[in-house]
């Protein structure tokens, strides 16, 4: 991908573009509008502020930006319950300065990629009110999963995913109450998306991160007096709210609409599957172009477990001929170099409350640093979130009454949930709210002393985690690394992920002793300092021409 930056993107989009498959080997970095920056000083991130702060991505050169949801939302769960799908929410802006945001992502050579949620409305979309209102057996209601009874479904953010509405009928929500699950057995649900997907593919943006991929197609069980089908020719998966094969029909029909247009759009899967083969169905060649490698997200900081889930990803990825993706942190997710921080190898996912136990900082910030240099080696596609080139921790001690994801409520207290992941990132070090917005405020609050993670302290320090990332993408870039193919190197150890990509070898340690490099090795980046005697330490890992 290094000629996208050199040419520019406008070129890039005519005929010859067609041929370079952006999409294989791309840096795309993840955007949470709600946290970025904040423009009108109200507090939570807006477009207007992601325009002006886009060539920040730049600069550290990413390739693509992916936005999570900026639409009409009642915001009860951060703008994944959307009301509307063809506008943005006046938090956020308008349209025209969603227009002028991709214009400005285009002319600095990034593409953008948008947040597609059809898994569920709001309940506040005028389908659910109309469902609402138009009573039982209804049409309106058929674009939903209404019944007489509930069955033992659970909501992903804890308790049951039936409410009761007025008349008595259930509805199904596999999130909170005010997401509505669609029923995609609907024609008139599938024509609307299709519909949704032309307006934002028609307003220039790049491709489509589908929320919930996996969740669109339900299996209901027959009523006991009628026979059952038969078995499918491929099984779907175990569980009857999750992947089952319908959902590839719809994004093979989407597949369709995408390559309609020119410059290679693309389709991102979020499928929450396992095996990894399984996941690997949704990236066929008719269906998405990427999925997320949960699987990696998930790993350990061990090598055994690392190696394992990189040779299973790359090979049921190769098997269907799409890359490979890699990600360690996203806004559901604990921040990586907190995960990491554990010594006895807790590995916290969802949210660490102030009375947790609590990660070490120094130690996750040198496994993190480690991780991401490991992570951006790799052939395929890397996902980055917004702060991580900050080396930003988890906000482990907010106050419980700050709390706003929905599974903060809905467990009963249990499940901190992700708000941690999602604090609005300092700019600045000092001054109100860190330079997220022009005062004080910040929807979410941040830690007394982030002044440290600030990017102006950051930048142009070597050694400073945003230098470290912005090196590690440009030698990425210069040594072709995504686009390469990997090699186990031999003489790792039990702790070591070594392998070689091109002309570069990779060894990183996540064990205690220190590992001996070839003779000659000349460094291309490290995570952090070698020993004295030129060997890589624990925690660390380093790129070397060997
Ligand atoms: C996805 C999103 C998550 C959201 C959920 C329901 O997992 O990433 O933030 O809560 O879908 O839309």
């Amino acid at each position: 991908m290094a000629v996208g930056r050199l040419v520019g993107y406008r070129r890039l989009s005519v005929s010859t573009e067609l041929s370079t498959q952006w999409w294989r080997d791309a840096v795309i970095y993840q955007v949470y509008p709600r946290s970025f920056a904040d423009a009108d000083g109200d507090g939570i991130g807006d477009l207007p502020g992601i325009t002006a702060r886009l060539s920040h991505l730049a600069e550290l050169g990413a390739d693509a930006v992916w936005l999570s949801p900026f639409y009409p939302s009642p915001q009860a769960d951060a703008g994944y319950d959307v009301s509307d799908y063809r506008d943005v929410d006046p938090l956020f802006g308008r349209l025209s300065d969603f227009d002028a945001m991709v214009a400005r992502a285009h002319e600095l050579g990034l593409r953008v990629i948008v947040d597609l949620v059809p898994n569920h409305t709001s309940d506040e979309h005028l389908w659910f009110q109309a469902a609402l209102a138009a009573g039982p057996g209804s049409p309106e209601r058929d674009r939903y999963v209404f019944r007489d009874e509930p069955n033992d479904w659970g909501s992903m953010f804890g308790g049951s995913a039936w409410s009761q509405v007025e008349d008595g009928q259930w509805y199904l929500h596999l999130f909170d109450a005010k997401q509505p699950d669609l029923n995609w057995d609907n024609p008139e649900v599938r024509a609307e998306f299709a519909d949704v997907l032309r307006f934002w593919l028609d307003r220039g943006v790049d491709g489509f991160r589908v929320d919930v991929a996996h969740g669109l197609v339900k299996r209901w069980e027959p009523p006991s007096d009628e026979v059952a089908a038969p078995p499918p020719a491929v099984p779907d998966g175990p569980e009857p709210m999750w992947d089952q094969e319908g959902v590839h029909d719809i994004y093979r029909s989407w597949r369709e609409i995408v390559d309609e247009y020119p410059g290679e759009r693309i389709l991102v899967a979020e499928a929450w599957v396992d095996p990894i083969e399984r996941m690997a169905r949704y990236v066929r060649p008719d269906e998405m172009h990427q999925a997320f490698n949960f699987a990696y997200l998930l790993a350990p900081w061990s090598a055994g477990d690392i190696r394992e889930v990189i040779g299973s990803s790359i090979a049921a990825c190769r098997e269907v001929g799409a890359p490979t993706t890699w990600v360690l942190s996203n806004h559901d997710v604990v921040r990586h170099p907190s995960r990491f921080g554990y010594a006895d190898g807790t590995l916290p996912r969802n949210g660490i409350a102030a009375g947790d136990p609590q990660p070490d900082e120094a130690l996750g910030l040198r496994r993190g640093r480690a991780a991401t240099v490991l992570m951006l080696a790799l052939p395929g596609v890397a996902y980055l979130y917004q702060g991580e080139e900050l080396g930003l921790p988890e906000h482990t001690t907010l106050p419980d009454d700050a709390r706003q994801d929905p599974t903060w409520a809905r467990s009963g207290h249990a499940v901190a949930g992700r708000d941690g992941c999602r604090v609005p990132v300092p700019w600045t070090a000092g001054g109100p709210s860190y330079g997220f917005g022009p005062g004080e405020r910040s929807w979410l609050p941040q830690p007394p002393a982030w002044d440290r993670y600030a990017l102006d302290g950051q930048r142009g320090v070597t050694g400073s985690t945003y230098e470290l990332y912005r090196e590690a993408l440009r030698v990425r870039r210069a040594y072709g690394l995504g686009a390469g193919t990997l090699a186990w190197w031999e003489e790792a150890g039990p702790d070591v992920v070594g392998f070689r990509n091109g002309d570069v070898l990779v060894v990183a340690n996540t064990g205690a002793e220190p590992v001996q490099l070839p003779v000659g090795a000349r460094v291309l980046l490290a995570s952090g300092e070698l020993d004295p005697q030129g060997r890589v330490p624990a925690d660390t890992t380093v790129w070397v021409l060997a």
